[in-house]
């Protein structure tokens, strides 16, 4: 197999492209999707602070690689979840690869200030550990962003992570989740950090091959509390698919974002509909379309169920 681009020795076969690339071919198509994807997507420009979400895997830590070298202002942010040896070896792997490259580096550390881990807080509140991890991610991705001065979040999800979330709130009709399944998330009022997919455009394996190829250290085991987690099925099942049929992936949910920008052309804009619901939380000030926000009210469980917790 040699490169479409310099007839080098090829070290990976994208079919749904009908291609394949070298080494340095293979990191200059990444970076150009994920330039593409920036610009074309409105996400931000070279003047914008960008606060990347990292977990130490291979996703997070080349979007933070792409986008230095593509010479935006990217930052780190990792929120320590207190999940064991797990959580110490991603860490270790955000504070390797940031420390390499002088890159600034912000952590929350859940055990410190919500006063124990992600099991513990999802023991006590009596719900699925990942949600409470998606509800306090959400939460600190956003006030940190904001409260540090950054126009953008940015987070890691690829192509897989996209059609396969499509694929789940498809399946169970969840039509109210379509909206925010674009790769833009636009700052609807003050205090909401604008969020975006850079990676929206680049097969998991691409990603895996980009981050083997520049040599980056990245955690390889998932996280314990995804064992069995329906995403990976999704995920499974698209990958099926792909390899029977190329390309299928990308025309699910390529596909899906072109009806959305059609349909959005008819009707009211998600940024008008959000402002219209969204408030300050009485608690903490962070948008919310309740009275208080969903983290404030997990925090509150917590606190009367038991003695560990003690939101900040
Ligand atoms: Fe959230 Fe594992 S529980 S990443
Ligand atoms: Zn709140």
């Amino acid at each position: 197999m040699r490169c479409r681009k310099c007839k080098d020795r090829a070290v990976l076969g994208i079919p749904r492209h009908h291609t394949a690339f070298c080494k340095p071919c293979l990191s200059d198509f990444v970076c150009a999707q994920a330039e593409r994807a920036v610009t074309e997507e409105k996400m931000f420009t070279k003047t914008d602070r960008v606060l990347v979400a990292v977990s130490g895997g291979k996703d997070s830590l080349s979007l933070l690689d792409i986008l230095r070298r593509l010479g935006y202002q990217a930052d780190a942010f990792y929120v320590d979840l207190g999940i064991g040896e797990y959580s110490r070896q991603s860490k270790a792997r955000v504070e390797h690869f940031t420390g390499a490259r002088g890159i600034p580096l912000h952590v929350h550390e859940l055990k410190e200030d919500e006063g124990a881990g992600i099991n513990e807080l999802a023991d006590l509140v009596h719900r699925p550990t990942c949600s409470v991890c998606g509800t306090l991610k959400r939460y600190h991705f956003n006030r940190t962003a904001v409260e540090l001065g950054y126009h953008v979040l940015a987070t890691g999800h690829n192509l897989d992570d996209e059609a396969s979330r499509l694929l789940g709130n498809v399946l169970h009709w969840q039509t109210e989740y379509l909206d925010k399944q674009g790769p833009t998330l636009p700052a609807s009022m003050e205090g909401f950090a604008k969020k975006v997919k850079p990676l929206f455009r680049l097969a998991e394996r691409e990603i895996a091959a980009y981050a083997i190829v520049n040599k980056i250290d990245y955690i390889v085991e998932e996280c314990p509390n995804s064992k069995g987690a329906k995403m990976l099925l999704y995920k499974d099942i698209l990958n099926r698919l792909e390899s029977e049929s190329p390309g299928t992936k990308q025309a699910f949910y390529w596909g899906f974002l072109a009806k959305q920008e059609a349909e959005a052309k008819t009707r009211p804009s998600m940024t008008e509909n959000d402002q219209a619901v969204l408030h300050p939380c009485i608690t903490c000030g962070q948008p919310t379309t309740a009275e208080t926000c969903s983290y404030c009210k997990l925090m509150a469980r917590a606190k009367q169920t038991g003695p560990a917790a003690t939101p900040s």
